[in-house]
């Protein structure tokens, strides 16, 4: 009788790890070198993954809202210079407004703002 419950806190230990795991883990890369002359941006993707939803800055094709399983694509395969949307024809404009934007709303939690706070000479 004792041995079981021992074995099934074990079990819920060993389950909770997992799960905590994955969460921990995530998708992608851990770290990304987002290239610039400005300066290089080191983007500590899991680290982001752990607060935020995938969908916060991945979307589908027509912009289409972020669904578990779907195909991530690189950014630069749409914010491109022959983007429809001015304000979003490159891949720093698209990222200056996704990133700068959170950061803005999330300044007191420590997320940069200023440009050395992510370009990194
Ligand atoms: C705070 C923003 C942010 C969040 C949240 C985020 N990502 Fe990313 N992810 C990025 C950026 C930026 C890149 C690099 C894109 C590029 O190079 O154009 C990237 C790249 C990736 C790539 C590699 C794509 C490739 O082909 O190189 C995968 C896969 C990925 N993310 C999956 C995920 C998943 C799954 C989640 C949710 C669990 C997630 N990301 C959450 C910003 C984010
Ligand atoms: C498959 C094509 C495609 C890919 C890949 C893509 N986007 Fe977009 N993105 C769009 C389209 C289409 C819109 C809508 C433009 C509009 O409303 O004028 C958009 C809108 C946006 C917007 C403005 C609206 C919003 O959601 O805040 C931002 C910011 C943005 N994208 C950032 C990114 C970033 C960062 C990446 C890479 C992690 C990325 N996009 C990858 C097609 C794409
Ligand atoms: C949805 C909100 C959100 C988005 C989008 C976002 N960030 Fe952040 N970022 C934060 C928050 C909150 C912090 C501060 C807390 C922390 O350090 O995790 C932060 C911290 C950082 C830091 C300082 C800590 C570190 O990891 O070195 C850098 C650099 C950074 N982000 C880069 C980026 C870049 C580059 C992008 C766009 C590709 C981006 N972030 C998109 C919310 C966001
Ligand atoms: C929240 C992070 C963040 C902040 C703050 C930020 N940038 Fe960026 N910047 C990026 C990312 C990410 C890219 C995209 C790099 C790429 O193309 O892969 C980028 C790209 C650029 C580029 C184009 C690439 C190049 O060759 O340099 C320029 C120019 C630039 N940023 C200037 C600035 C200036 C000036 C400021 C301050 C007013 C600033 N950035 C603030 C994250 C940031």
């Amino acid at each position: 009788m004792r041995s079981v419950k021992v074995f099934s806190v074990l079990l819920a230990m060993l389950f909770a790890l997992v799960v905590a795991g994955i969460a921990v883990a995530g998708e992608g890369p851990e770290v990304i070198t987002l290239k610039a002359k400005k300066g290089d941006v080191t983007f500590h993707h899991h680290q982001h993954q752990a607060k935020f939803k995938c969908g916060e800055c991945h979307h589908g094709p027509n912009h289409s809202e972020y669904k578990e399983g779907m195909k991530i694509q690189t950014c630069d395969k749409c914010h491109t210079k022959d983007f429809s949307n001015k304000k979003l024809n490159s891949v720093m404009k698209a990222m200056h407004t996704n990133c700068k934007g959170c950061h803005k709303e999330h300044k007191a939690d420590g997320a940069p703002t200023k440009c050395s706070g992510c370009h990194k000479k």
